[in-house]
């Protein structure tokens, strides 16, 4: 019999702190309305002192627990997907496998940035579909604002990022024609790596860390912001119309259109050149930033949560992000 896999939970969860485009204007030269042009970000959420990413991995994953009235003893593996690790390592889900008390269940850290969900989906898709587990616990999970260059020089990229984490189990059904993942899709093009990164701490280099890095602010993300916007725009749609035609499902017949939360811009961008009407897509970095890995499972949860996906319709989830990486997923609800 063969397998499909499902989405049977979905939780998420931000820092209580609301950090508004006015609050960054007192750390650097920017203004409210410089941001919310060239991104449509308002505000994001940024960790207090010492809430760490497996808070908030733990909190998206108690979420997606309860709402598929599971335990944790019912998952089988844990797929995190991070670019902001808590440490250097192991990997954050290992802290996340200790507060949620695993046993011994295998986690893995996924690093392919903004499109690590989908990424994570994939893989996920693979070991449920394979019969290797039952279920699997996919997050994305990132703590940015601990990484930022907050001064001027930093502020092309630091204005964008928020910190958060959303969370999905995906499970096996032997339903071939009920809901659940029909496909995803995911590419890299690492001849672009240096266009957004993080150079150091680098075990390239011959110590990993010196204050020569930190000076030179290597430390810091470094993005080229208008490459990005133009590989973003065209690989989006690019991976979003392979992977409804691998599923054989048509562009008008996808009911709701779920993109990374990169930037506004980028999203009405794509929407226009593929004519998906406003009333089919839904957003939230107007509130939330980019949360890189995080976002999409984020923008998934509160789309269930406030009632915007009905069991049956056709969901399309697609990122782009550094490495470079992307990727898009298609899912009937339910
Ligand atoms: N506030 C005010 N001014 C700023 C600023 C800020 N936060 N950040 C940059 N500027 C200035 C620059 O210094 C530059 O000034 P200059 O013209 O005097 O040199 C000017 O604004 C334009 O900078 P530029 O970088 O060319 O802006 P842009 O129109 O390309 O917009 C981004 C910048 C980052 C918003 C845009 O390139 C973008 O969104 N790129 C994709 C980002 C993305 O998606 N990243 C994540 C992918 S996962």
């Amino acid at each position: 019999m063969s397998l499909r896999s499902r989405i049977t939970g979905t939780g998420m969860c931000v820092p209580d702190r609301v950090v508004t485009n006015a609050d960054l204007v007192e750390m650097m030269d920017t203004t409210d309305e410089w941001i919310q042009q060239r991104t449509g970000i308002r505000e994001r959420r940024w960790v207090e002192d010492g809430q760490k990413p497996s808070d908030l991995a733990f909190g998206a994953t108690r979420a997606a627990l309860e709402n598929a009235d599971l335990e944790i003893s019912d998952i089988d593996c844990i797929l995190l997907s991070t670019l902001s690790g808590e440490h250097d390592f192991p990997g954050t889900s290992f802290f996340l496998h200790e507060k949620i008390d695993a046993g011994d269940i295998p986690c893995i850290d996924l690093r392919a940035q903004c499109s690590g969900f989908l990424f994570g989906l994939q893989m996920a898709d693979a070991l449920v579909v394979s019969g290797r587990h039952r279920r699997v616990l996919v997050l994305g999970c990132e703590v940015h604002s601990t990484g930022l260059d907050k001064t001027t020089a930093g502020r092309d990229v630091s204005v964008i990022f928020g910190d958060g984490a959303g969370a999905v189990i995906l499970e096996g059904t032997d339903a071939a024609d009920g809901p659940g993942l029909l496909e995803v899709r995911v590419h890299s093009e690492g001849k672009h790596a240096r266009r957004l990164w993080t150079e150091a701490p680098s075990s390239a280099a011959p110590v990993r860390l010196t204050h020569e890095m930190i000076d030179d602010r290597r430390i810091y993300p470094f993005m080229d912001g208008r490459f990005v916007f133009k590989h973003a725009v065209t690989r989006m749609p690019e991976v979003l119309l392979e992977t409804l035609n691998a599923a054989s499902v048509k562009l008008d017949e996808v009911d709701l259109f779920l993109f990374h939360q990169a930037n506004l811009r980028i999203n009405e961008f794509v929407a226009q050149k593929l004519e998906i009407p406003e009333s089919k897509l839904v957003n939230n970095i107007q509130r939330l930033g980019n949360c890189s890995a995080a976002a999409l499972p984020i923008l998934l949860d509160e789309a269930a949560r406030e009632g915007r996906l009905e069991a049956g319709q056709l969901v399309s989830l697609t990122a782009f992000g550094s490495g470079f990486t992307w990727g898009s997923a298609i899912l009937r609800w339910g």
